[in-house]
């Protein structure tokens, strides 16, 4: 289910787990292998093209929510406003808000948490809203750049409120059955 407006998310009862991150972090590769499907969510070298919401229902057990990434610099004024309209509209006027259970926060291993990402972790804290951080593209690091990634993100304030710190690479596999049994924790569906 793709969302444009904020009128058209769903109104069914299923709970939701968000998908946060900027363009290109690996948001759509990431709902593909969880979900072990090769191009269920659409994925694309070339980032933020379609600012939508996508709902992608897992087994009618929940929703899988990819928002649309920020911090693509090429985006018009326009884009950028659209974004806002349709993020902000998710977060605080959706009548579904309290399905919202999750908020899985990604972050670009390779980039550490951007003045965006570190944003969004705060907005994520103010509202009250639970949330795990997960590295993304961890396959491009290696065992040296891992420890010390790992090292600095854990000292970040930013990442203060997180649940957990997930390593993640939809290349490998790694991360996924981690990442599966918090969304389970969270949405209480096991
Ligand atoms: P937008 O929809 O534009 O916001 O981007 P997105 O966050 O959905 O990113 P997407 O999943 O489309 O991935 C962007 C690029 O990164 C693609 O070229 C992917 O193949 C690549 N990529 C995603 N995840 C990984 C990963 O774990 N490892 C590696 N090596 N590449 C990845
Ligand atoms: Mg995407």
């Amino acid at each position: 289910m793709t969302a444009g407006r904020k009128d058209q998310f769903p109104r069914d009862g299923k709970v939701q787990i968000a998908l946060s991150g900027r363009s290109n972090v690996g948001k759509s590769s990431l709902i593909n292998t969880l979900i072990g499907r090769k191009s269920f969510a659409r994925t694309s070298a070339q980032p933020g093209k379609t600012i939508t919401i996508n709902f992608y229902d897992v087994d009618r057990h929940l929703f899988l929510v990819d928002l649309p990434g920020y911090g693509y610099a090429k985006r018009t004024f326009e884009e950028k406003q659209k974004w806002s309209a349709l993020t902000e509209g998710y977060f605080t006027s959706n009548k579904n808000i309290d399905l919202l259970c999750l908020v899985v926060q990604l972050i670009d291993s390779r980039v550490g948490p951007t003045e965006d990402d570190r944003n969004m972790l705060a907005y994520l804290s103010d509202a009250g809203l639970p949330h795990i951080v997960v590295a993304t593209k961890v396959d491009k690091l290696n065992t040296t750049e891992r420890n010390q990634f790992v090292n600095s993100i854990r000292k970040d304030p930013s990442v203060n409120n997180a649940g957990c710190i997930i390593l993640y690479s939809s290349e490998t596999g790694a991360g996924r059955n981690e990442l599966w049994d918090e969304i389970l924790a969270y949405s209480k569906v096991k």
